[in-house]
């Protein structure tokens, strides 16, 4: 029997989603069908009680309804807790479990496939929001020599750092005060701010990447971002947008549903638009 799972947001024209996880089954010979939802605000409830009718077995949940999915689970995961958001969810009889595998998709595209170890590095985050708190946990488990994460709205850097300083070696500031005592500090920059989607730039110093190996931006398919314009301005080694993120941790929610893990390669080589 065809099992259904869907990728639920507002909008959801844009979602590469179906296309990655039918890609997916083709090359695990796994017998799914793969929709997009677009749901009303508000309206997310009702949708996933429309597909747990229809059999659906899972959900994979996009903008805005992150926070509604974790709301919406008899179940967390340990990573869903710690971001506080929900970015797949399994449907098992009664029970709804959440999980968030942006955190482990993104770290993995960076180790794995942009071959950039964590550990010992020095790494600099741009942003707190879901994005940024996916992200956390899984940088951290990796043993960074320091994880500086920067925030435009001071005060919400500083709750997040209170809130996630038990996991290890954490800072968290305002940029004014990032830009006293760092320049060229940071071997690995990853902007998570939504500020290229606005095609603005964060308010960050060009000196603070200048030694960086790598420099990751979350968004992905818009070519050379601001962010990304000042990273190569400044002389870094490497840049990446966040295709390889999308991909990875689809896989991660594929292998959880499934129980087989998919080949992210060629996956992701189709999707990539080059940095130009
Ligand atoms: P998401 O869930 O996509 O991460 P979000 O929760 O709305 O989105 O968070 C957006 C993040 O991008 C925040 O950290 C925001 O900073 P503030 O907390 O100061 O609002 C950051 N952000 C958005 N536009 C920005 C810009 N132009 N410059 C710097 N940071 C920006």
């Amino acid at each position: 029997m065809t099992d259904l799972y869907a990728v639920i947001g507002n909008p959801i024209g844009h979602s590469k989603s179906p296309m990655i996880h039918m890609a997916f089954a083709q090359q695990t010979g796994q017998d799914i069908q793969y929709i997009p939802v677009e749901a009303p605000v508000g309206g997310f409830a009702a949708e996933v009680e429309e597909l747990r009718s229809r059999g659906g077995r899972g959900l994979n949940i996009t903008a805005p309804f992150k926070l509604d999915a974790y709301a919406c689970a008899t179940e967390l995961t340990e990573r869903a807790r710690q971001a506080g958001a929900a970015n797949c969810l399994s449907f098992e009889g009664d029970r709804v479990v959440a999980e968030n595998f942006d955190g482990v998709g993104l770290a993995r595209d960076i180790e794995t496939n942009l071959s950039c170890p964590m550990r010992g590095r020095r790494i600099l985050l741009l942003g707190v929001g879901g994005a940024a708190r996916g992200a956390i946990p899984a940088f951290l488990e990796r043993a960074p020599a320091e994880l500086v994460v920067a925030n435009r709205t001071a005060e919400k850097a500083h709750t997040l750092g209170k809130q996630f300083s038990c996991l290890g070696n954490l800072v968290a500031t305002g940029f004014d005060a990032l830009h006293e005592g760092h320049a060229g500090r940071f071997d690995l920059v990853v902007n998570a701010t939504s500020a290229s989607l606005h095609g603005e730039l964060p308010p960050v110093r060009a000196a603070l990447l200048a030694d960086a190996a790598l420099a990751y931006e979350l968004a992905y398919g818009k070519g050379l971002t601001p962010f990304l314009r000042l990273a190569r301005e400044a002389g870094v080694q490497r840049l990446a947008d966040g295709v390889g993120m999308l991909v990875e941790q689809a896989a991660e929610a594929f292998a959880w549903w499934r129980g087989v893990r998919p080949d992210t390669r060629a996956v992701i080589e189709r999707l990539t638009v080059p940095l130009v």
